[in-house]
């Protein structure tokens, strides 16, 4: 039997509310979640959050991850900054099921100023069951990946 799905969760002030209903969702859903902050409402800077699951997921050290601000989109910016992430935010079953079976992400962006507790249950369950398709999708993310490489090569040369 596979083991329990690893997650990395994290979110700023404004997503911390939702972040915290994210993680006990997860749970009872029996998944392994390790939460990288942040911890309380006090407001903080989500590039530092983004940047720590973005780590965590590129680096394979969790299956994938979850960021949760505002609106879904500043985690998004920041964690696509790491090679690798597939970031993408997510306000419906709809966005969430495309994202894994046609983009591959590895991880969901959610937006605490959007979305109700209900919804958000919806749409991490329909991330998790959904898995990627692969075929001419495959060849569209080894597309991302090259751009990627070749800005990352020029940049060093
Ligand atoms: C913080 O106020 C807010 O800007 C942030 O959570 C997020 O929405 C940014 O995209």
């Amino acid at each position: 039997m596979p083991g329990k799905i690893q997650i990395a969760l994290a979110s700023d002030h404004a997503g911390f509310r939702l972040k915290e209903k994210v993680r006990e969702y997860l749970a009872r859903r029996g998944a392994e979640v390790r939460d990288l902050g942040t911890e309380s409402p006090e407001a903080v800077d989500y590039p530092d959050y983004a940047e720590r699951v973005a780590r965590q997921v590129a680096n394979g050290q969790v299956d994938c991850g979850i960021l949760v601000c505002g609106t879904g989109v500043g985690m998004m910016l920041a964690a696509n900054k790491v090679p690798g992430i597939r970031a993408i935010p997510c306000t419906d079953t709809i966005s969430a099921y495309f994202a894994r079976a046609h983009n591959d992400g590895n991880i969901l962006t959610l937006g605490s100023r959007l979305l109700d507790e209900a919804t958000m249950e919806k749409i991490v369950d329909t991330w998790l069951a959904t898995p990627f398709e692969g075929g001419r999708h495959e060849r569209r993310i080894k597309k991302i990946d090259a751009i990627d490489e070749h800005f990352h090569t020029e940049k060093s040369s």
